[in-house]
């Protein structure tokens, strides 16, 4: 998670900016300048409006469309259209992945989301920028050809790369809204800061490597066209989601950071994290940072077709509040525990493969952090065709007392037992245009 608090100081900066015509200025209606933190209050306020815009009232009904579009696309793979050596195991991956075709219509990407993120446009309305120099020296006045030069565009943009390349980030990245980062037909590493999406919708990052992200003290950096400011310290989260909603992640690999891989805070939703790699790392997911922030309750996040690999310990994810779909992912390795949380979050895991470590004291997949069992007995946390292996075990709750439904009227997911084939392709892809990727 990124810092809030601005000093005055970047007052200054801001007028400064201003005058350097850098950027144009918002109208100022007084003659008090607008502040960062009026900047940023702003923000938030619009953010909150299109964050409430994307939740569904009916979640259930958004679980059941994701499960039956699986059955559905996975039968028919099953029966034929399994002969060329692209195989796409999934509906996401079916949508775009055996196309000869992904280079010149890279944009038929955005509509291939599942689940409470299916929305996410990211830059389809926009023009290709492709990223051509990996370097990161100007937080201010980015470089043109920059990674960040692209995503603080105002406009809608489908980033993609040159090259294979390492963005060696200098400070946190701060995405703004209608962006897609597309690294597909090349090695795209980035490193050295998080990824910070804090008040935008329409964000998809695909195809990427995200690794060795370190905590920074902050300090300018432009977040949009139009404005920049004082920044405090950054945490080394790979990707930290901040009031923020129809936010796609697809098919990246994730490993080694500071702080969280992926944190989704503050009321942000419409999420999916689909097909992606997860190694090497102690939080993984965090969706909740407060028990402080009972506005998260909006939160609705698909967790789909993932590998949680190697080396991993904790959080896969740690929820508060939400609603979580967790399905068709596949858990081979963690040290603690894969799935816990606490104030009252729903938790639908539905056709995972749960493999235990060997350690007798770390079978439970779950975890109920600080809560005694007379308050946890009514969480709603359901396994459902979920594989357990090596002695995994899920404890469930919420018997008749379920939240906001009485009936689980569920379409099930596609078995755990398919969930090695499912998750065949998580992590980054070597796509060559021209090619099936
Ligand atoms: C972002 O994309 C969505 C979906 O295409 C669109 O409705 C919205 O207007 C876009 N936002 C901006 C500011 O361009
Ligand atoms: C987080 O949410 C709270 C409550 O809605 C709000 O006051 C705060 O400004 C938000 N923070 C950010 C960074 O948006
Ligand atoms: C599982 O949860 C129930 C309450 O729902 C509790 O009684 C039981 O002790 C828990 N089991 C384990 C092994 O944690």
């Amino acid at each position: 998670m990124a810092g809030f608090i601005r000093s005055p100081l970047s007052i200054l900066f801001y007028v400064l900016a201003t005058a350097a015509a850098v950027a144009s200025a918002a109208p100022q209606t007084s003659s008090k300048v607008t502040s960062d933190e009026e900047y940023w209050a702003e923000r938030a306020e619009v953010a909150r409006e299109n964050n409430r815009a994307a939740y569904v009232s009916d979640p259930v009904a958004a679980m059941n469309r994701f499960n039956a579009d699986v059955l559905r696309s996975t039968a028919r793979r099953s029966l034929r259209r399994y002969q060329g050596p692209c195989m796409a195991t999934n509906p996401i991956d079916r949508c775009w992945r055996c196309r000869g075709d992904w280079a010149t219509d890279r944009k038929r990407l955005a509509r291939c989301a599942r689940g409470f993120g299916h929305r996410t446009a990211g830059g389809v309305d926009g023009k290709i920028y492709v990223v051509t120099d990996a370097s990161d020296d100007e937080m201010i006045i980015p470089r043109k050809g920059t990674l960040r030069y692209g995503v603080i565009q105002d406009r809608p943009l489908w980033i993609v790369f040159a090259r294979d390349m390492i963005v060696k980030l200098r400070q946190e990245l701060i995405v703004n809204h209608n962006k897609t980062i597309d690294g597909r037909g090349a090695q795209v590493h980035i490193i050295g800061a998080q990824i910070t999406l804090q008040n935008v919708q329409h964000v998809i990052i695909h195809n990427v490597h995200i690794h060795h992200s370190a905590p920074h003290s902050g300090g300018m950096i432009r977040d949009s066209k139009r404005h920049y400011g004082q920044r405090t310290r950054s945490d080394g989260d790979g990707i930290s989601v901040l009031s923020s909603s129809n936010v796609w992640i697809d098919h990246v690999s994730m490993y080694r950071c500071s702080d969280g891989l992926i944190d989704v805070v503050n009321g942000s939703t419409g999420i999916t994290i689909s097909n992606s790699h997860f190694t090497k790392h102690d939080h993984v997911m965090l969706f909740g940072a407060s028990n402080a922030n009972p506005q998260d309750a909006m939160m609705q996040i698909t967790v789909a077709f993932n590998h949680f690999g190697k080396g991993l310990v904790q959080r896969m994810p740690r929820c508060r509040y939400g609603f979580f779909h967790v399905v068709n992912n596949d858990y081979t390795n963690w040290i603690m525990y894969a799935i816990g949380g606490n104030k009252n979050p729903t938790i639908i895991s539905q056709g995972n493969r749960f493999i235990a470590p060997d350690n007798p004291n770390a079978k439970e997949v779950t975890k109920r952090e600080y809560t005694p069992e007379s308050e946890y007995k009514e969480w709603v946390w359901k396994s459902q065709g979920d594989v357990m292996m090596n002695g995994a075990f899920f404890n469930e709750s919420g018997g008749q007392n379920e939240r906001k439904y009485d009936q689980f009227d569920f379409i099930p997911a596609k078995h755990g037992s398919y969930v090695g084939e499912l998750t065949k392709f998580a992590g980054t892809l070597k796509c060559r245009a021209g090619q099936p990727c």
